[in-house]
This record gives C-alpha cells, structure tokens and sequence, in this order.
C-alpha cells in the first residue's frame, strides 16, 4: 500500500475515532488492535508502536493494516456556498464560469472526503476552492495565487464570514506546493492540496483517492473544458501557449 493511501486511512480513522464512531478494543502493547465501528464493521489494524495513554493517539503510529474498508466517497451535486460566493464573479469568469464551476466542486468533493466530511471544514473549504484559482479572472494574471488570496482574504472582511484568515489564505497559498505541507492549519491545507492535484492532473494523480471515486466524482461534474481554458489563458495572457505555460509554471509552482 502506498505511504499516501496509508496516510489517507490513519487521518479517516483519527477523525472518526476522535467523533466517537470507533472505539478500541484489545488495545495492549504490541497486539493487535481491533477497532470497532459503531455499525459493526470491524477493522483489523497491527503496528501499534510504543506505550500511549490515549487511545486516539496510538493510531498516528499505525504502520500495517491487516484489512480495513474504506467509506464510499460522498458527493453532494449542490452546495448553497459554493453557488452564492460564485455568483458574484459570474461575470468575470464569463465563458470560463461552467467549467470552473465544476472544479471548483470536483476539488470540494475530494477535499472533503481528505477530511473525512468534517463539518468544521466545509465553510473554509468550500470558500477557498470558490477563490482559489480567480485571479486567473479578476487580475489576468498568471501568477494568480497571492491575487487570488487578496480577494479571498478582503471578501472574507467585507461580507463578515469570520473564517480563520490564516487557514483560508495558506489553502490558496499552497495549493500548487510540490511536496507535503507541515506547519498551522496542516489537516485542511494539506486536504485542498491533494485534492487540486488530482484535479488538476485529471485522476492522474491520485493521493490515495481511488480510481471509481475520482471516476465518479468526474462523471457527476463534467469539464465542461475546463483544462483547455487555462491553456486559453496561459496563450492570451503569456503572449504564446509556451511562454505563458512557462510563466505559469513559475508564477504558481511552490515546493
Ligand atoms: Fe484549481
């Protein structure tokens, strides 16, 4: 199994057990540890590493998993947010807006199953994916991160959403970055990373997402062409589609 898909499972089996839908049975150094899912849905996990008072916390060492079921990816096909925040920028985005639209969703959907649905996260991940590429329509730029996170960050202030300005602006920030993101607000910047890169990449990437997910996920939100507008943009805005890629490349690419 992949470092990724693990990583995806130890943070989907925290998150639940820090909500209470497992609890830990047989939790004794060096056994096995069977973690029990309210419905009855058992998982089998081995590699609990050293002595640890909480039980939650014995599951950031899991090395090995023996069997464990993955949840269905959830896909909601209207979210009232994404809709309303987008709504205002409908004309700047104009031939582009369908296709963004559906990004903006796909990205969502797949951060959100990075968080395991996790209600805490939905405003600020659903406003970060609205902003996070719209520059590319409000400034014309190519190096549209920091002109996206200006508008974010000044339309978070003017409408009084009181999202956390640090998560929100490192969730545009970082959204490109190459390797894994350490540091504050990790889970949820992390989680909007992976998911831009499975969509950007169109499933090529796949963080440890499954092929039927992303397959799902992008038969219920089409491209609508999407990829070839930034290609569009990348030739209007960089003077040629090599320059432009290239200005794209270096204007957006963090490691
Ligand atoms: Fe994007």
């Amino acid at each position: 199994m992949y470092s990724e898909e693990l990583d995806l499972i130890r943070a989907q089996i925290r998150q639940r057990s820090q909500r209470g839908e497992f609890h830990l049975r047989n939790a004794e150094v060096g056994t096995p540890v069977f973690l029990v899912h309210n419905e009855g849905l058992t998982l089998v996990l081995r590699g609990i590493l050293a002595a640890c008072r909480e039980p939650t916390h014995c599951l950031t060492d899991i090395t090995t998993l023996s069997s464990v079921t993955m949840p269905d990816i959830v896909i909601e096909t209207r979210r009232e947010r994404v809709e309303e925040l987008l709504a205002r920028y409908r004309e700047q985005i104009g031939i582009d807006f369908d296709g963004y639209r559906n990004h903006v969703y796909r990205c969502v959907t797949y951060a959100m199953h990075f968080l395991s649905g996790s209600p805490d996260y939905q405003q600020l991940v659903e406003t970060a994916f609205v902003y996070h590429d719209i520059g590319l329509w409000t400034d014309h730029e190519l190096a549209y991160l920091e002109p996206s996170e200006a508008v974010a960050l000044a339309d978070n202030e003017r409408y009084g959403w009181g999202l956390d300005a640090d998560a929100l602006r490192g969730a545009i920030h970082w959204h490109h970055k190459v390797f894994r993101y350490k540091g504050e607000h990790q889970e949820v910047i992390e989680a909007c990373r992976k998911a831009d890169w499975i969509d950007a990449s169109k499933g090529w990437i796949r963080k440890g997402m499954s092929r039927t997910a992303i397959a799902k996920v992008e038969s219920t939100f089409p491209n609508c062409g999407f990829h070839k507008s930034l290609m569009r943009l990348a030739r209007d805005y960089g003077g040629s589609t090599l320059i432009g890629g290239w200005k794209v490349t270096r204007g957006i690419v963090k490691w």
